[in-house]
């Protein structure tokens, strides 16, 4: 068995609806076993934003997926983030997580393993591309393997519409109020770079 893990951190949903996605083209696919985790919530955000109604929403759609640990990131074979934009980089709740790896890092426990990254943004250009290029960056001193979405098989990255991809990983739009949820394009692009992590993810592991 291939072991997929797709985490990620959402404050409004979108991550969320495009994890489930990512999550969802690998599930049912024969010799691979897959996970869906949320990223801790940082307490101080939580107390920030429980006064909005979309937060509080959001937070309780996910009440059943479970909180990610490190041994997830273990535990995984390849492994599909959710990190949306903060000013054009990963959110405090995600660097926590990531910087709080740092034994793993020691062990090179999460070195050789495939990774890709999706990400949201309110505004077209408000940082989705910065958000993975960036994220990229602690997930390469893991010694993780970088695995984009291509132009080849995500067609969708040349439609004019007001939707998300891009050769460095899928994403979504949310709009500048946030109301906007992604677009089916977006979900089917998640879905593709969670297949072509297992595909890596497996290939890697038989070199093993
Ligand atoms: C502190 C903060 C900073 C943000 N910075 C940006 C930004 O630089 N560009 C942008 O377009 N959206 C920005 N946003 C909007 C978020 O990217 C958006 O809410 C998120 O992508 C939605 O995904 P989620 O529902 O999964 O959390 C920011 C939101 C917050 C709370």
């Amino acid at each position: 068995m291939t072991k997929l893990l797709v985490i990620y951190y959402s404050s409004y949903g979108h991550m969320f609806k495009m994890a489930r996605a990512a999550a969802d083209a690998v599930r049912d696919k024969e010799n691979y076993e897959v996970k869906l985790k949320k990223i801790p919530e940082l307490e101080q955000a939580r107390k920030g934003m429980s006064s909005q109604e979309a937060y509080v929403k959001a937070r309780e759609a996910q009440k059943d997926i479970p909180e990610a640990t490190h041994d997830d990131l273990v535990w995984a074979d390849g492994i599909i983030w959710g990190i949306p934009t903060r000013f054009g980089n990963m959110p405090a709740q995600v660097k926590q997580f990531i910087d709080t790896a740092g034994s793993l890092w020691a062990e090179g426990k999460l070195e050789g393993k495939a990774t890709g990254i999706m990400s949201s943004s309110n505004t077209a250009h408000g940082g989705q591309e910065s958000t993975i290029l960036t994220s990229l960056i602690p997930l390469l001193h893991l010694g993780m393997i970088f695995v984009g979405s291509p132009y080849g098989e995500n067609q969708e990255m040349f439609s004019d519409k007001l939707i998300g991809g891009s050769p460095y990983g899928p994403s979504t739009i949310a709009g500048s109020d946030g109301s906007m949820m992604p677009a089916e394009e977006d979900l089917t692009m998640a879905g593709r770079l969670a297949r072509r992590v297992a595909r890596v993810a497996s290939k890697i592991k038989d070199l093993d």
